[in-house]
């Protein structure tokens, strides 16, 4: 038996793909500290002290990322650092204080807080393939790798502010590590599918329910997407984390669909869900290679897994 395994943080710790990460190493044995913006909000953090372990091996702490020094009590003797919370962008939100600020300055802050906390080893940062993708100057016969960068321009000219945000706060994360000898890895996710823990449905969730009951969400309508079961996510990140090997970027997707492909999928494989169909997009055509997180041992879920175990929760929480 290998417990304990030290102390590692999870910013933003509420959230979709973090409860999930946290769930992931508390059952590794590792001892959680989760920040999150108002632990006393039951609604929002139950989920978490329900965890198995969470009792013994979860803490919740206060902290914001627009608050400068807000992680410091947080980080404290802690090994590593998973910095998955970002402002997910829905319909309203102002562009610098609720996306950029929060995003590019939130990690920053993130950074600061991990450079005055000796204990910790490495940070793992949550970027996405969405910093990597928002290009018009590439050949689409050679698949999309790390070394690819979402170009600024052209996400401010077509105003697309997650990528944006994802790009700029990947950017600054980069910079500020290697200026301050941070050992840093980032995982790109593609749009991630699965269980999800939270009480109330995160902004993906949410989007994922209503295709599943027959709207077509905005985010979900753009062409050409890549998608990733949740656990893989987690498991890409603990991975990336443990294995000292672990350099750089790691793209983390497993299938790639034009969305009238992922709506035949759907109405196929759940001929009782009533799935709208969404029109040909006339998207740049695009392929992810994965090799660099494969070469560390990982294999991914299939389309057919994320969905499956997508839905089986949706339908526990009775959303479906
Ligand atoms: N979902 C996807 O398909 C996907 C794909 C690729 C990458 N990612 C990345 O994965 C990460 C998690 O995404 P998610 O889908 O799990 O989103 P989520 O459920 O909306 O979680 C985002 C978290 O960020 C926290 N947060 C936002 N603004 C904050 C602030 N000012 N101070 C402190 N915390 C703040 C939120 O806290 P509150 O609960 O207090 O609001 C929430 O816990 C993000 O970095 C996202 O960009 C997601």
């Amino acid at each position: 038996m290998e417990l304990p395994k030290g102390k590692v943080c999870v910013t933003g710790a509420s959230g979709y793909l973090a409860s999930w990460l946290v769930k992931k190493l508390l059952l590794l044995g590792y001892n959680v500290i989760g920040t999150v913006r108002d632990p006393g909000n039951y609604k929002k953090v139950g989920h978490l002290l329900e965890l198995e372990s969470a009792k013994e091996r979860l803490q919740l702490v206060k902290a914001d990322l627009l608050e400068e020094g807000s992680f410091d009590q947080a980080f404290d003797g802690c090994h590593g650092v998973f910095h998955v919370a970002s402002p997910i962008v829905v319909a309203d939100l102002d562009l610098k204080t609720e996306i950029l600020d929060p995003a590019v300055n939130g990690t920053l802050n993130v950074l600061r807080c991990c450079k005055r906390n000796p204990s910790i080893k490495r940070v793992v940062l949550t970027s996405s393939t969405a910093a990597v993708r928002a290009r018009d100057d590439f050949d689409p016969s050679i698949p999309l790798d790390e070394s690819s960068w979402s170009s600024v321009q052209l996400c401010q000219k077509l105003k697309v502010w997650y990528a944006l945000s994802k790009t700029l706060a990947e950017r600054a994360a980069w910079k500020f590590a290697e200026e301050n000898g941070i050992d840093l890895v980032t995982v790109l996710p593609s749009f991630i599918i699965g269980p999800s823990l939270p009480r109330d449905l995160s902004a993906t969730a949410s989007n994922v329910l209503a295709l599943l009951k027959g709207d077509s969400p905005i985010s979900l309508r753009d062409g050409r997407m890549g998608y990733v079961h949740i656990d893989d996510v987690a498991c890409c990140h603990v991975l990336v984390y443990e294995d000292a090997k672990a350099k750089g970027r790691y793209l983390c997707s497993s299938t790639i669909l034009e969305n009238y492909e992922l709506t035949s999928f759907l109405k196929e494989r759940y001929p009782n869900l009533t799935i709208s169909s969404f029109g040909k997009h006339p998207r740049p055509y695009y392929e992810l290679n994965t090799f660099k997180l494969e070469n560390l041992g990982f294999t991914f879920r299939s389309i057919e897994e994320m969905f499956d175990d997508c839905v089986e929760s949706l339908k526990e929480q009775g959303y479906l």
